[in-house]
């Protein structure tokens, strides 16, 4: 499974069966803070339209692949370089994870015989090997977005697939706040693109990328789902290196752990201060009559508080679903944690 924190995969049956208590088949449902795209692409399974978005880019290629894809795309601009038999994603990928290692950025800013032009101790997201597969694979999908070779889509599924293999040998516990100082075995595993699954359905969807308060006065829907941040820790900040996948770029690595400049996808969700006006735009000003949001014991406020907000828009009631957390061995948390959706039925 994706390891992002908040990944709602383990409670789709809850939220949809809560959300198609408001809903009819076909409606329109907006899901605007949508992480790795788990919720929009089960509300897809289901049959409705899908409004999703993000700040982060990553979660952009994400959601492109999860909704707006159906079959694997035919990469015509690849065709003289892919040889062998299977689907052309396929081979393109067969042809991505044959190439000769490089030792390009990756390698220099997160591996262990990097040295990081900031003159950090080397870091430790991945192996050496690893870094320079990854980097071959960047430098080639750049140079064909740069001699237009790749659609939209097929940009979006080429980067999809390189998060979701570099997050299986990613040496981190968690996040990419820090990498763990000793590889794991996961990690010492040799990265390959492996194909992923696309969904079946119709495609009619749309995919953003924004702050949802932005973006939210100028979308309608039957049906608005919003997963905040419930803590203070950044997403932007805390997931640095799958920005980078997802951008292609080469940014500057700051400090010992190479976070990339990233107060440019700075969350108000994530601060006690403005995460309240920031929800009461989202929903104010919004052309949607239902809000389902997800918000969790651990949360930042205690759930009475964001309850009495949210009255100030209309009717509010309460769902709570216990839910068991991952937790490694050595956490303190408790196993069982209450999970909230808090339903707003706008006046
Ligand atoms: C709890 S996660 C969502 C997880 C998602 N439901 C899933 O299943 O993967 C919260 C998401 O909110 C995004 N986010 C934070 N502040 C945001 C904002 N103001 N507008 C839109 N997205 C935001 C983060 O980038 C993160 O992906």
């Amino acid at each position: 499974m994706y390891r992002y924190i908040g990944n709602k995969t383990r409670l789709l049956a809850e939220i949809t069966s809560t959300a198609m208590e408001f809903i009819d088949e076909g409606s329109v449902v907006a899901d605007l803070m949508a992480g790795t795209g788990a919720v929009s692409a089960e509300f897809r399974r289901l049959g409705f339209s899908v409004i999703a978005s993000d700040i982060m880019t990553y979660s952009r290629w994400h959601l492109i692949v999860q909704l707006l894809l159906s079959k694997s795309p035919s990469f015509s601009g690849l065709e003289s370089l892919l040889t062998g038999s299977g689907s052309p994603y396929k081979r393109v990928l067969a042809y991505l994870n044959s190439l000769d290692p490089v030792q390009g950025y990756f390698y220099r800013e997160f591996s262990p015989e990097g040295i990081p032009a900031n003159g950090s101790p080397s870091r430790k997201y991945f192996t050496s090997e690893n870094a320079s597969k990854i980097d071959a694979i960047r430098v080639k999908i750049n140079e064909w977005i740069d001699e237009g070779a790749l659609t939209l889509n097929e940009e979006a599924l080429l980067k999809h697939t390189l998060i979701m293999s570099a997050n299986e040998v990613a040496n981190i516990s968690g996040t990419y706040g820090y990498f763990m100082s000793r590889f794991s075995s996961s990690a010492l595993a040799e990265i390959a693109l492996t194909p992923v699954r696309l969904h079946r359905g119709r495609t009619d969807h749309t995919v953003l990328q924004g702050r949802a308060e932005e973006l939210a006065p100028n979308l309608s829907a039957d049906l608005c789902y919003l997963d905040p941040p419930y803590i203070k820790r950044q997403y932007a900040a805390n997931y640095h290196i799958l920005e980078t996948l997802a951008r292609g770029d080469e940014p500057e690595a700051a400090g010992k752990s190479g976070l990339r400049p990233w107060r440019d996808q700075y969350s108000n969700l994530c601060t006690k201060t403005k995460s309240k006006e920031t929800f009461a735009r989202i929903i104010g000003e919004m052309d949607c009559p239902v809000f389902l949001i997800s918000y969790s014991e651990d949360g930042l406020f205690p759930v009475e508080e964001l309850y009495d907000l949210f009255s100030d828009f209309g009717k509010v009631s309460l769902r709570e679903i216990d839910y068991k957390r991952f937790r490694s061995n050595q956490s303190r948390l408790s196993k069982q944690i209450t999970e909230y959706i808090i339903v707003v039925e706008k006046r």
